[in-house]
């Protein structure tokens, strides 16, 4: 086992002195790994999980852009999931941050964690793009999780002002956006991500459940119906008529868990990571179109622009 690691520290380090590196949206080192943008800690990780994770045939991953709201779907998909263990007023969701509900693989270190006692179906978050997973996850089943670029901009450059190093300057907008259209945020470009999954939903609709933040936002209880039926637990009718999907919905609103005490005080440590993240980070503003009241005409324009010309023929819009 140790020689695999050593292996693998060899080869990684090995690689990051030869990829290109630019600065991210927090200011830190990002390197390219086959098209995408990386933390540094984070493409190691990609390299264990690839030895050492070993996935089950009925695991369930949940993967997004970043800001895309993850936290939302993890909250939706482990209340739906788990229905039958908690009472609604009484709630897991309402003494712990959605975050915690399931791990979110990019954060793992080694030695990466044995996750054989976790009951199937296992629920997994990453961020990764479809291209850089190891082959063992491909047939397992995905929901991913998009958004409107403008709004994850906006998102991501509120959520990593927050984690920018104090001997920096703030992250100024034009920055941000500059940022983002080049693709230099974390896991970005953006629409090479979107794309990844939108593509690969089409080979295997019935593997990956594509779906976006504007959707969940105007429907929340379809969503919640396919999610059911997704994660092969659809809803009975003794359910439906009890109120369930409802009542899985009104947990997980916006409303709900930013009123949380655990989310308004509370911080999620990430695997054995040092640093913690404030739930109420994770839990800004919740709607859409909030870049109109920051970006310019021009800025709108530029992101439009490429948005456009990268979704293309895909069939797959904004
Ligand atoms: P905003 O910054 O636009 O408010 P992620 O979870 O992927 O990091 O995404 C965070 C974004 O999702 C934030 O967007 C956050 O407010 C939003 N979000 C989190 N929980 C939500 C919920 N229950 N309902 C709606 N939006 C939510």
């Amino acid at each position: 086992e140790d020689a695999d690691y050593n292996k693998i520290s060899d080869e990684y380090n090995h690689l990051i002195e030869t990829i290109p590196k630019t600065n991210g949206l927090r200011g830190e080192l990002l390197y390219n790994y086959n098209g995408f943008w990386l933390d540094p800690m984070i493409l190691k990780t990609n390299f264990l999980l690839h030895t050492y994770f070993k996935s089950q045939p009925t695991d369930i991953f949940l993967a997004s852009v970043m800001k895309s709201g993850t936290t939302w779907l993890k909250a939706l998909m482990f209340s739906t999931l788990n229905r039958h263990l908690y009472s609604f007023s009484d709630h897991y969701l309402r003494h712990h941050g959605p975050q915690s509900t399931f791990p979110l693989l990019d954060f793992e270190s080694y030695p990466i964690t044995d996750f054989t006692h976790f009951p199937a179906p296992r629920l997994f978050a990453t961020h990764f793009p479809r291209t850089l997973l190891p082959p063992c996850m491909t047939s397992c089943k995905f929901v991913y999780l998009c958004r409107e670029p403008k709004d994850v901009l906006i998102s991501c450059w509120h959520f990593m002002s927050n984690y920018r190093s104090k001997d920096l300057p703030p992250l100024s907008l034009d920055e941000a956006v500059d940022i983002f259209c080049k693709g230099h945020s974390d896991y970005g470009p953006f629409w090479e991500h979107v794309l990844s999954y939108w593509r690969a939903s089409l080979e295997y609709p019935d593997k990956i459940l594509f779906l976006k933040y504007e959707e969940v936002k105007k429907e929340p209880e379809v969503v919640v119906r396919k999610l059911a039926t997704f994660m092969g637990k659809p809803f009975t009718a003794e359910e439906v008529e009890k109120r369930v999907v409802e009542n899985i919905v009104n947990l997980c609103s916006f409303q709900t868990l930013s009123n949380l005490e655990v989310n308004k005080e509370g911080v999620e440590k990430f695997g054995r990571l040092e640093v913690g993240v404030e739930n109420r980070h994770y839990l800004r503003k919740g709607e859409i179109g909030d870049w109109k009241n920051y970006l310019s005409e021009e800025m709108k324009q530029r992101i439009d622009g490429i948005t456009h010309e990268r979704l293309k023929g895909s069939g797959l819009i904004f």
